[in-house]
């Protein structure tokens, strides 16, 4: 009888120190084989790429060794990879030095009204500038349409900017039809590709696409934070955010985040060893959690579209508000999201579900999981267990 207290409350303390993280879309783990590789560079490999000396050859190899991991990740050429501080800065640098750099030739961009938002900002410090944007946009699926992408464009649209996957919703973009029908309509316009939701899980083809510029980042795909990398297609030029030192050919000076680097082609190098893998445990997750909510919980509708990416799913539990279940679920060891991680402690509705025709109550009651290969069905079942008690337990008191 004791015995078997003792096994109850070692169950219960098992379950009470859980930790299920659904919120992949907004940052993951480092992989151990990743943070080993950045310590080598701390402590080893720690030289200044740019010294004439054996520790700045050595750190110089093992950039160039990394800027090859991305370039053959993507099938472009390695001198196309320039690395940035995250997608943040490559969506930056896309959108405002393609702009400020060709701005003799036209002042007219286009864009959607679901990017993220280092694209949407970058739009409207242009049209600060003087530039004019074009917001387009997307059906209740979150998908923007390739013959409305080609409408929009002038003889005088300097680039259109659309990203590959959808952050909130896992929305995918035709962005290879996009790009075939924007180089038909005016082959002088660039095309920008945000990438980062996609990379290490879907194929990213920057030729495929007929896209100039491609934006990475790191820690999406179990990499460190603070990395990321633009691909930009040679002959195109842009006017750099930064000025100083000659790095990165000069459009990205400052001395290199060696670690980052390291550190992101190894998880480049780990997911592109086992992408269609990856992609079917994420699929089967994602499937595996939908159909498990919509049988257990009553009045959940989901947001994602039936073709969407194999990581994120977006639901409305109706009638609830999603920050007070994400709060109830944090409780339980579950950490998932209400929108964007990148701006969801502000108490925004989701730019994203509004432009997709979803109603405020249904917006303010969105939940977002997402998913990496390293999660599990028993997690996703332990998950889906304490959603279904929050919501039954949250409607119950609502009702008295
Ligand atoms: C689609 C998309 N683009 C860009 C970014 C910004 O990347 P970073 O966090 O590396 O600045 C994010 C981050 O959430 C994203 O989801």
């Amino acid at each position: 009888m004791a015995a078997a207290g003792c096994l109850l409350s070692r169950l219960e303390e098992f379950f009470a120190m859980r930790e299920v993280y659904l919120d992949n879309s907004a940052t993951t783990q480092v992989l151990p084989e990743v943070a080993a590789l950045m310590h080598k560079i701390h402590t080893g490999t720690y030289g200044n790429p740019s010294s004439p000396h054996r520790k700045g050859v050595e750190a110089e190899k093992v950039k160039r060794r990394a800027r090859r991991t991305l370039a053959d990740a993507c099938s472009v050429k390695e001198g196309e990879i320039y690395f940035t501080s995250g997608g943040t800065e490559a969506n930056n640098l896309a959108v405002m030095g393609v702009a400020r750099r060709l701005r003799r030739r036209g002042l007219h961009l286009v864009t959607t009204q679901v990017e993220h938002p280092s694209v949407l900002y970058a739009c409207r410090l242009l049209e600060q500038e003087g530039f004019t944007l074009t917001y387009l946009p997307v059906d209740r699926d979150g998908v923007v349409s390739p013959a409305v992408v080609a409408e929009a464009v002038r003889p005088d649209t300097l680039l259109v900017s659309v990203m590959h996957v959808n952050n909130e919703v896992g929305a995918i973009q035709p962005v290879a039809e996009i790009g075939g029908l924007i180089k038909k309509k005016n082959s002088g316009t660039l095309f920008h590709v945000d990438a980062v939701q996609s990379f290490g899980k879907l194929p990213v083809q920057p030729m495929l696409w007929q896209a100039d510029l491609v934006t990475f980042s790191a820690h999406k795909l179990h990499g460190p934070k603070g990395i990321g990398a633009l691909y930009k297609r040679q002959g195109v030029h842009l006017e750099p955010l930064f000025h100083g030192g000659g790095q990165e050919d000069g459009l990205r000076p400052g001395t290199e985040n060696m670690a980052g680097i390291g550190g992101f082609a190894e998880a480049v190098r780990l997911a592109m060893a086992s992408l269609p893998a990856h992609a079917a445990t994420l699929s089967r997750l994602k499937e595996s959690l939908l159909t498990g909510m919509l049988a257990s919980i009553p009045d959940i509708s989901c947001n994602s579209p039936k073709e969407g990416a194999p990581h994120i799913l977006n639901v409305t539990v109706a009638g609830m508000r999603g920050e007070v279940l994400v709060h109830a679920l944090e409780e339980e060891g579950v950490y998932l999201s209400t929108g964007s991680a990148c701006h969801s402690r502000r108490p925004e509705l989701s730019h994203v579900l509004l432009a997709m025709g979803r109603r405020e109550k249904e917006v303010e009651a969105a939940l977002r999981f997402s998913f990496s290969q390293i999660n599990t069905e028993e997690e996703l079942a332990y998950a889906l267990e304490k959603l279904r008690v929050a919501v039954l337990s949250i409607r119950k008191a609502t009702r008295r």
